[in-house]
């Protein structure tokens, strides 16, 4: 059965749609213009009318007539096809769309009861859990599992209608020479849950072979990770008890904390905290402890997690954990009463960077943090008190210390994302995670990704755009790389014309220059800057 968004698609031409936001240029069949997501000095954005699609050849860009006007807009897919409808006189039906959710809902729980009862029978995986100390009654609560690569998960979509709906989301399948193939097969599946308790996504970790150690459901309307913790469903008696959580990062940390009865234990789903995040934390806990790995990026992640918690007036006490451990790995290496104690004597953001300074140690970069961290308290008399205290300690005048204070322009971050195109947003986070010597004058960036660029190359405190930090990359090297390429080269208009929506001549394209456009390999920079 057609949805409603099916029939809002034919309804609609995407010439027209294209044509009310900006001005559209005959080529051949199709329709060029100067594409209006990303600076394009000649027209790189083609409209195909036959293929009701269009596609920026510049910055990459593309899709329906619906995705058209979400990205100009800067509303989700579904609130332009609200928009969309109303504009053309096409009645939506929202419940229809919802008893889709509903059918989405009921497949994935019972994939994931499938890969529960995978689990229970492969002796090899149970021995893998119970070599990291996992306990049965643990993947019980969890409802881990596995994914066999026999075609199971397959059958059982044919066997309950599931199969339609879920090739829209792509959340447990992968089409590969026309057969459908198990995202997650052969590997141990962790199923995600909302704060209501469906299951939404899966984070499938190897066990053993080649491949990336975890392949997680892709981004979709089901499966939002801004939006999610993991563990926060498991946990949430207990986060409202205790009215605190313990953030950390990997999924393991959560499991294996829960089990030793850290059960307000939360993570993100391998993406930075953002906005979302603190929201959904605020509702129910006052702090909250960041046990981070005690690594450079467990550090990075910190200090980019504390305004968001701040603002969603959460109190922040940093854990600090060894070097090179993670909280799963301390609680093995020094027992529960050691972890327990280390979060005991944890203090709050503020007291910590107070007594550095007082100690005179990184008395500079304390006060840096500490101003910049007093920015985000939403309440200001707080942020006052704050402020009069440290002045006391240092002798610096109240006046000059809030002078210092980031002033975050009102809703600024959401205009300051839209302008930002898809490619921009991976250049910054490859510039982000990789901090490669990049020359910016040699890149075709916008002021707004510039400014932010330098800003990270400077390690200014600045805010990234959540947009930039919770974007799922891959394989971050080669989207950096792809995207310098398309940030420094214009392609040949007589080259790409022919090549409306046939992604795989782009791709032969960039192949075939690959020797010429690769500026340089990021491995020879980071190589570079470790030397
Ligand atoms: N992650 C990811 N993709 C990767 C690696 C990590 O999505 N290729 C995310 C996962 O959410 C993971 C988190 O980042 O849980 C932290 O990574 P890591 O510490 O490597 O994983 P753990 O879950 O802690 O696994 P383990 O303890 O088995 O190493
Ligand atoms: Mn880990």
């Amino acid at each position: 059965m057609p949805s409603d968004i099916d029939e809002l698609r034919r309804e609609l031409d995407i010439v027209d749609v294209v044509s009310e936001y900006i001005k559209l240029e005959r080529a051949g069949n199709n329709y060029k213009a100067n594409c209006p997501f990303h600076p394009d000095k000649t027209p790189s954005f083609y409209v195909s009318p036959s293929r009701q699609i269009f596609k920026c050849f510049g910055c990459g860009v593309g899709g329906d007539a619906i995705k058209f006007v979400s990205l100009y807009e800067n509303v989700s897919y579904f609130e332009a096809a609200k928009h969309l409808a109303k504009r053309h006189g096409i009645k939506l039906n929202l419940k229809e769309e919802s008893s889709e959710k509903k059918k989405l809902h009921e497949i994935m729980e019972r994939v994931a009861e499938l890969y529960h009862s995978k689990l229970r029978e492969n002796r090899r995986v149970l021995e893998y859990l119970k070599s990291r100390g996992i306990e049965s009654s643990t993947i019980k609560r969890f409802s881990l599992g596995y994914a066999p690569a026999s075609g199971e998960l397959v059958r059982l979509l044919k066997e309950i209608r599931g199969l339609e709906p879920y090739l829209k989301t792509g959340n447990l399948l992968q089409v590969e020479e026309d057969r459908y193939r198990d995202l997650f097969r052969n590997r141990l599946v962790i199923p995600i849950r909302d704060a209501s308790g469906r299951v939404v996504g899966f984070g499938g970790r190897l066990l053993e072979g080649e491949g990336p150690k975890y392949v997680n459901s892709p981004e979709s309307g089901l499966f939002k990770k801004r939006e999610l913790l993991y563990g926060f469903y498991e946990g949430i008696s207990y986060l409202r008890e205790l009215k605190s959580a313990l953030l950390v990062e990997g999924y393991f940390d959560v499991i294996a904390l829960h089990q030793e009865g850290f059960r307000n234990t939360v993570a993100t789903l391998g993406t930075s905290l953002g906005r979302e995040h603190a929201q959904l934390l605020s509702r129910v806990v006052n702090r909250v402890y960041l046990l981070f790995d005690g690594d450079e990026a467990g550090r990075k992640a910190m200090r980019l997690a504390v305004p968001h918690l701040l603002r969603a007036g959460l109190e922040v006490f940093p854990v600090f954990l060894p070097e090179g451990l993670d909280p799963h790995d301390f609680l093995l290496k020094e027992g529960k009463a050691s972890l327990k104690a280390l979060i005991g004597s944890s203090v709050s953001v503020f007291d910590l960077l107070k007594k550095r300074i007082e100690s005179g140690s990184d008395v500079e970069n304390s006060l840096k943090d500490f101003t910049y961290y007093a920015s985000f308290l939403q309440d200001r008399i707080r942020a006052y008190t704050l402020l009069s205290e440290l002045s006391r300690i240092t002798r610096i005048p109240v006046d000059v210390l809030s002078a210092k204070m980031y002033k975050a322009p009102e809703n600024s971050e959401e205009e300051d994302e839209s302008r930002l195109s898809f490619t921009e947003k991976v250049f910054l986070k490859g510039l982000m995670e990789l901090r490669p010597s990049v020359n910016l004058d040699e890149l075709k960036l916008s002021t707004k990704a510039r400014e932010y660029a330098q800003s990270i190359i400077n390690e200014e405190y600045y805010p990234v755009p959540e947009d930039v930090l919770n974007l799922k990359v891959g394989d971050i090297e080669r989207e950096f790389e792809a995207s310098l390429s398309r940030l420094r080269i214009d392609i040949p208009e007589e080259e790409i014309s022919e090549a409306v929506g046939v992604r795989e001549s782009v791709r032969e394209f960039i192949r075939s220059h690959k020797g010429g456009i690769r500026p340089y390999s990021v491995r020879r920079w980071r190589g570079k800057l470790e030397s």
